[in-house]
C-alpha cells in the first residue's frame, strides 16, 4: 500500500470534483472458479484500490460529498475463519490505515444509502462489471442486476478518470517495477525461441515470472506463431523455423499497476528478407510514435502518422500503391493495421476501461473516428503529461480479410491484392513499448526490450 496521505489526499481531490450527493464504492468479492471455496486469484477493483488501497475481498465505502464523512463497510472474520485464514486485520485497523475515520459491519452499507435516499440526495456509483456488485447495487436500489448500469453517474465517471489518468510519482515508480518484470518476461521467452519447443511451455513459463515475485500477470498472455490473430491465447504450437513468435504480455506490481509489451522473435533468432522488411517497417512506426507523442497533440493524429508509416512502408515493398495520405485517409492501411495504435494503462492494462472507453480516449474535442481499423483506437484524445499510454503499432496478413477485401475490391486502388497473397502465410508483427508523456515529449517506461532486428538476433537461444 502506499502511505495513508496518498489515500487521504486522491479522496481530497475527489470531493473538490463532485460536491453533491454521495459516493459509493464497491470492493470486489471473492469469485467462485469450480465450487465455492474453491475461488480465481482475487483482484481488487482498480478505482476501490486507487481511493482506498485496501486489497481485501468484500468491502465497500462511502464517500459523502457534502459533509466530507467517509465510511468502509466490511466483516470481521469469526473464528471458524481464522482456524482455516489464520487473523485477519480488523476493518477499524483497515480504516485506520488508508485515514477513514468511520467503520462498520457491510449490512450498514445498505442503510447508509437508504438513509441519503431518503434524504433526496443522490448516489453515486461506477458502472458494475461484476455480476457480484450488479446484484448488491440491484439489492442496495431495488433494480433489476440488467438495469443498473444504466444509473451509474456519469459525473462520477468522468470525475474518477479525470483523477487515475494523470499518474504521479508513486505509480510511475509502480508501473517501472511492472516494466521490469515484464522485461524479464520477454527477454526469457525470446531466448527460448528455438525450433521444437512448445508455444505453451515458453507461455507457461513467462506467465510464472510475475508470479515468483508474488504479483501476476496484467492479461493472460499472448505467445503464438499466427500473430495474424491479433488476441491468439491458442499456445498448442511447436516453433518452426521459418515463422515468427508473436509475444504480448505483461506484469502487474505488487499493488497492481500494470505493464504490457509485445515482440515479435524469429524462430531461432534470424529473420528473413521478407521479415526483416515487415519488420522495419513496424519498429519505423513504433519509432515515429514515440518521436511524436507529447503533450497537447492528439493520440489520435499520432495513430495516423503510425498508419502513414506502414502505409508508405507496405507502398514501397509494392503491397499498397497510389497516394499514402488518401490511402490513409480511405482507411486502406487497416486491411494490414486493423487495431489502435494504444491505450492507456496504470492499475488495468487497459486503464479504466470499465468506466467506458469513450469517456477514457475521448472528449468533447476529440471524437472517434467511424472507419474499420481507427475506429478500435482506444485513446485518441490530446495527451497530457503524466499519462501512461502503450504504442503499438503492427502488421498482419490475415487470410479471411484479405479474402474479404479482395472480394469486394475493397480499397482496391490502394492495394496490390496480387503481392499481397504472396504473404498469405506471413502471420503478423507486433511491437509493444509503455511511454510516459512528460512536459515536452515521453519517455519509454523501463529499459527497452530489444526490438532492433540486431538485438532481437543476438538474444533468441542466448
Ligand atoms: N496487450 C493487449 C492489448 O493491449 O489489447
Ligand atoms: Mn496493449
Amino acid at each position: 500500500m502506499f502511505k495513508k496521505e496518498v489515500y487521504v489526499r486522491r479522496r481530497a481531490d475527489l470531493k473538490k470534483l463532485m460536491t453533491k450527493g454521495v459516493g459509493l464504492f464497491l470492493g470486489n468479492v471473492e469469485s467462485p472458479m469450480n465450487y465455492m471455496d474453491n475461488t480465481f486469484h482475487f483482484r481488487q477493483d482498480s478505482s476501490f484500490l486507487y481511493f482506498f488501497g485496501i486489497d481485501h475481498p468484500g468491502l465497500g465505502a462511502i464517500i459523502d460529498f457534502e459533509s466530507g464523512e467517509e465510511f468502509l463497510f466490511g466483516n470481521d472474520v469469526e473464528i471458524e475463519d481464522i482456524i482455516w485464514m489464520g487473523v485477519q486485520p480488523k476493518l477499524v485497523d483497515k480504516a485506520e490505515k488508508i485515514g477513514v475515520a468511520n467503520s462498520a459491519p457491510f449490512n450498514k452499507l445498505f442503510d447508509k444509502v437508504k438513509e441519503v435516499v431518503a434524504q433526496g440526495r443522490k448516489v453515486h456509483y461506477l458502472p458494475p462489471y461484476r455480476g457480484e456488485s450488479k446484484i448488491i447495487l440491484s439489492e442496495v436500489f431495488g433494480l433489476h442486476p440488467s438495469r443498473v448500469n444504466e444509473y451509474r453517474s456519469l459525473e462520477l465517471v468522468k470525475a474518477v478518470i479525470k483523477l487515475r489518468e494523470v499518474k504521479d510519482a508513486f505509480e510511475i515508480a509502480e508501473i517501472e517495477k511492472a516494466c521490469a518484470i515484464g522485461y524479464e518476461m520477454h527477454v526469457t521467452g525470446m531466448k527460448m525461441a528455438l525450433a521444437g519447443e512448445s508455444e505453451q511451455k515458453i507461455a507457461g513459463t513467462i506467465e510464472a515470472i510475475p508470479l515468483k515475485y508474488g504479483g501476476h500477470y496484467s492479461f493472460p498472455v499472448i505467445l503464438t506463431q499466427n500473430g495474424q490473430t491479433l488476441h491468439n491465447h491458442d499456445h498448442s504450437g511447436i516453433l518452426k523455423e521459418g515463422k515468427l513468435m508473436l509475444t504480448d504480455c505483461g506484469a502487474e506490481s505488487l499493488m497492481h499497476y500494470a505493464s504490457d509489451f509485445t515482440r515479435t522473435t524469429p524462430i531461432n533468432g534470424t529473420f528473413t528478407q521478407k521479415q526483416k522488411e515487415i519488420y522495419q517497417i513496424v519498429l519505423d512506426a513504433n519509432n515515429a510514435a514515440t518521436a511524436a507523442s507529447k503533450p497537447g497533440i492528439t493520440y489520435q493524429s499520432v495513430h495516423l502518422l503510425a498508419a502513414k508509416v506502414i502505409a508508405s512502408g507496405l507502398k514501397d515493398l509494392g503491397l499498397m500503391k497510389g497516394d499514402v495520405d488518401a490511402a490513409v485517409k480511405a482507411g486502406a492501411h487497416a486491411m494490414f493495421f486493423p487495431h489502435g495504435l494504444g491505450h492507456q494503462m496504470g492499475l488495468d492494462v487497459h486503464d479504466m476501461e470499465d468506466l467506458g472507453q469513450i469517456y477514457v480516449g475521448y472528449d468533447d474535442v476529440t471524437r472517434p473516428i467511424d472507419q474499420f481499423g481507427t475506429a478500435y483506437l482506444r485513446l485518441g484524445k490530446e495527451l497530457k503529461e503524466g499519462y501512461v499510454i502503450t504504442n503499438e503499432p503492427g502488421i498482419y496478413f490475415i487470410p479471411a480479410l484479405i479474402d474479404k477485401w479482395q472480394a469486394e475490391k475493397i480499397n482496391n486502388d490502394f492495394i496490390n491484392f496480387d503481392k499481397v497473397n504472396e504473404y498469405r502465410d506471413f502471420g503478423g508483427i507486433r511491437l509493444e513499448d509503455d511511454l510516459l508523456i512528460t512536459n515536452n515529449g515521453c519517455k519509454l517506461i523501463g529499459d527497452r526490450i530489444p526490438i532492433t532486428i540486431a538485438e532481437i538476433e543476438n538474444t533468441v537461444g542466448k
